[in-house]
């Protein structure tokens, strides 16, 4: 059949093998668990675990800013813009996650930014908690026929990504996702961050 297959409307989900990750997780991780003993943090998306403040910045010495500084530019690399209008500046709020056994996120989306970020400092060892990306064609996609898939047309409803120490995953900040539960020895420690992009005059 001469019939071709053209994908239109793609979500660009982007995943980064940070280089010298070794290095930059041991300068990060003890700088994370101090913080850790320090403050209370916030309770949002989390269940179980601890999320920091957004102060990350101000303890993360170095480290916290080569990570900002990849993370801004893996964004820039893959955002284009309107000829008469100047390249992204980004603003990125950044806190760190702290999880233990049992831990997990519920679904949700990071509302007024353009990129979501997530870096693993420790993936650490156990099962689940991989990041579950959700497809925003839902439930347009199950309304009519539950049973039929388009063929060869990528992941079905949702997708999952594991974690690995040192992978850096980006994608739209309105696409659902979430995180399952973990159950591990210790702790599971990430970087999430929200790449927002100061809004040109029109
Ligand atoms: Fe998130």
């Amino acid at each position: 059949m001469s019939a071709k297959l053209l994908h239109f409307f793609p979500t660009p989900v982007i995943v980064d093998e940070v280089g010298d990750a070794e290095a930059l997780n041991r300068e990060l991780e003890p700088l994370i668990l101090e913080q850790h003993k320090r403050d209370s943090g916030l309770k949002l998306s989390n269940r179980g675990g601890w999320q920091s403040k957004r102060d990350f910045p101000r303890w993360s010495g170095t480290a916290g800013r080569r990570l900002l500084d990849h993370a801004s530019a893996v964004a820039s690399a893959h955002t284009g813009h309107r000829p008469d209008r100047p390249p992204p500046q980004w603003t990125i709020d950044i806190w760190a996650n702290v999880n233990t056994s049992g831990a997990f996120n519920m679904p949700h989306v990071h509302g007024g930014s353009y990129w979501s970020c997530v870096y693993y400092v420790r993936a650490g060892e156990g099962e689940g908690g991989q990041l579950v990306l959700h497809d925003p064609r839902m439930p347009a996609l199950r309304m009519h026929a539950p049973g039929l898939r388009f063929r060869d047309s990528g992941p079905d409803v949702r997708t999952e990504i594991e974690p690995k120490s040192g992978l850096m995953v980006l994608f739209p900040a309105w696409l659902l996702h979430s995180v399952e539960p973990w159950f591990g020895e210790g702790n599971r420690i990430s970087v999430a961050m929200n790449i927002r992009a100061a809004l040109a005059r029109r």
